[in-house]
């Protein structure tokens, strides 16, 4: 119970499950690859949208471990997408002070995004403006499996004691463990789940759902889903009255 209440009204960290980039192709009966890469712009509205706000970290769902059973062609597509935009973006993204990394099984990746993916995160490592995290071939429960096979190796190794294994020391080895858990989850396209995103991460999160599609959301919306957060009482599991007697005590925080 000693760390401070998250800032009242803006979220420190966003994370986002950017869906219906699909079915906005869909409606215009063009391919799906055209949805993302409309998606793609929104994407960009976002980044700016943080920056501008002083959002200092901002976590998009771009393609999940299961995305990689969608048809050849979308991810052969989407592939193409991030190749592009890592070739594109990352000069201007750095020049205006954004950390890009990536979470998820980059192994499953070509060489050459792979050398793209490392060599954003190394020309960006040192920015402080907004932590823009990636997760590509990411899965929640992947993430934690993870973690709980490298605590099993430092134990197998005498690193660590079995009754050294608590929430702290699996909250350090899960994707993000070096920033604030998300404050605020926003997922567009209408569906009401959170699909195997940061599970770990999330369990104290606000969650903000909207029916609009990922390629038609706008600075409106984002404005909107920020009041929803400002206007929610976060308790973390204490009494609204034990909250305003200590608005600077709240426990778990870092990975609440
Ligand atoms: C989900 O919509 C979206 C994706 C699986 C891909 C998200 C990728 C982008 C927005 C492209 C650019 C990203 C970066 C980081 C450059 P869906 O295809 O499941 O939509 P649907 O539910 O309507 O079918």
């Amino acid at each position: 119970m000693n760390v401070s209440t998250p800032s009242a009204s803006i979220p420190r960290h966003v994370a986002v499950i950017m869906d219906g980039n699909g079915r906005w192709a869909a409606r215009r009966r063009r391919p799906r690859a055209i949805g993302h890469r409309a998606g793609a712009r929104t994407v960009n509205l976002c980044i700016d949208f943080c920056l501008a706000r002083g959002i200092g970290a901002l976590t998009l769902f771009a393609f999940s471990s299961e995305n990689w059973g969608r048809p050849e062609e979308e991810v052969g597509a989407l592939m193409k997408l991030f190749v592009g935009a890592l070739d594109r973006e990352v000069d201007e993204l750095h020049r205006r002070g954004v950390r890009l990394r990536f979470i998820g099984d980059r192994r499953r990746f070509s060489e050459a995004i792979r050398g793209r993916m490392a060599a954003a995160e190394a020309r960006t490592a040192d920015n402080t403006r907004l932590t823009l995290t990636v997760a590509a071939s990411y899965g929640g429960r992947q993430d934690i499996a993870m973690a709980a096979r490298s605590l099993a190796e430092d134990v197998a190794a005498g690193r660590l004691r079995p009754d050294e294994v608590d929430e702290a020391a699996l909250g350090a080895r899960v994707a993000l463990a070096d920033l604030p858990a998300p404050d605020l989850f926003i997922r567009t396209g209408g569906d009401l789940r959170i699909s195997n995103f940061l599970l770990w991460q999330l369990a104290y999160t606000e969650l903000w759902f909207t029916e609009t599609l990922w390629p038609e959301l706008g600075i409106e919306e984002l404005e909107q889903a920020l009041g929803a957060y400002a206007s929610r009482e976060r308790r973390f599991g204490l009494t609204g009255e034990q909250i305003a007697n200590a608005q600077d005590a709240v426990p778990g925080e870092g990975h609440s």
